[in-house]
């Protein structure tokens, strides 16, 4: 007999998502031992995934252990290097977070502040990054505090007109929106498994740029994470196969099986019908009487939608209400957006019609609408 037994849930907050039963199956294979022939055959199918989903032809694109966060640290470690100048463009809780890692890893952060919510238009990029000069700069494609998709185009073009490096925090973005890693000009993205690939959570896959592994291979000073350097995983992922640590195994066949999935649907259907249902929920939520957060529908993140609160809605007790009694999890603000909006991810499983009037009829009776 099984002792866990978890409730009955839809998970439609920014994070993890609904898991579709194919992964699950996955993840009920035995496992092979971490430098198992097969386990290399496994991680050779995901770095191809994965090369699809992020829209990039990178020879180092792999999934590493660890959650969005690691991706994130990974990045941040190799690429914005003790003492140098690391430009972060920040309008939200993730762009908050890349800040605080920079500076805890010895970099010299400059922080573009704007406040949550807003975005970075391509003259303000362009003329802060030839100002300051950095030698990496850090973004965010999908700010999923605040609902805010930043397209990255003007922040790659001006760096690589000065020579920097661009990281671009993925992590809402893969699986669900297009990327386009190499079309933006991206040299190192990192993303999770748990939001847009409808996975479990548990690997970071990231992608590394030709010129930013240049930069890597020139670096003398090592990373300060030994767990995350990424010279020395591709001693394991890559060609020589030498032990570095134990994969997760389970987790590895699980982000196989969503990549399979993503490559039956065909990126391009999959990332129109988040799309699709995106524009469907805004339809749903307009038509409560209701706002979303973010005022221009293009800079909205279609798999990540945030709605404002209404005046006289209890955040906590509507949230609690449609838990207990319809088993959906949607997620509140946070930091400034405490108590102000609602976070719902129509993601994965759950980005269908079905699932959506399955939501709305929940959310309705909640509302008492
Ligand atoms: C944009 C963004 N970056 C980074 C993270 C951190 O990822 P994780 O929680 O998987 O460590 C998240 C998590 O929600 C995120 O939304």
């Amino acid at each position: 007999m099984l002792t866990v037994n978890p409730p009955k849930r839809f998970l439609f907050g920014p994070g993890p998502t609904q898991v579709a039963d194919r992964v699950y199956d996955a993840m009920r294979q035995p496992i092979v031992g971490h430098l198992d022939p097969y386990f290399f055959e496994v991680v050779q199918d995901i770095q191809k995934g994965l090369r699809t989903a992020y829209g990039t032809a990178n020879d180092f694109t792999m999934a590493i252990s660890g959650t969005g966060s690691a991706g994130m640290e990974a990045a941040i470690t190799n690429f914005a290097e003790p003492g140098s100048k690391f430009l972060v463009f920040n309008a939200g809780y993730f762009a908050d977070r890349m800040c605080d890692m920079g500076a805890r890893h010895g970099a010299q952060v400059v922080r573009a502040d704007k406040p949550w919510g807003e975005w970075f238009t391509d003259e303000e990029v362009r003329e802060i990054i030839l100002r300051e000069q950095p030698a990496t700069v850090g973004f965010v494609h999908a700010e999923t505090s605040t609902g805010v998709l930043q397209d990255g185009t003007a922040i790659c073009k001006a760096a690589h007109e000065i020579g920097a490096l661009v990281i671009a925090d993925c992590v809402t973005s893969l699986g669900a929106l297009h990327i386009g890693v190499d079309e933006m000009g991206i040299d190192i993205a990192y993303s999770c498994t748990q939001k847009g690939m409808s996975c479990p959570p548990g690997l970071s896959p990231i992608t590394v740029s030709p010129r930013a592994m240049d930069r890597l291979r020139a670096r003398t000073s090592t990373p300060d994470i030994w767990y995350l350097d990424l010279k020395l995983l591709d001693t394991y992922y890559g060609q020589a196969h030498r032990y570095h640590h134990t994969a997760p195994i389970t987790t590895f066949y699980a982000l196989k099986e969503g990549l399979a999935l993503m490559n039956e649907e065909g990126l391009d259907n999959r990332i129109a019908r988040h799309l699709d249902m995106h524009k469907k929920f805004v339809a749903g939520v307009e038509a409560l009487g209701l706002k979303m957060n973010v005022p221009d529908p293009s800079r909205r993140i279609p798999n990540l939608n945030t709605v404002v609160i209404p005046e006289g809605v209890d955040d906590l007790a509507t949230r609690k209400q449609l838990l207990n009694e319809y088993g959906i999890e949607i997620s509140g603000g946070f930091g400034p957006l405490a108590g102000k909006i609602f976070r719902v991810g129509i993601m994965g499983p759950l980005a269908t019609e079905e699932k959506l009037a399955f939501f709305f009829d929940a959310f309705k009776k909640v509302l008492g609408k």
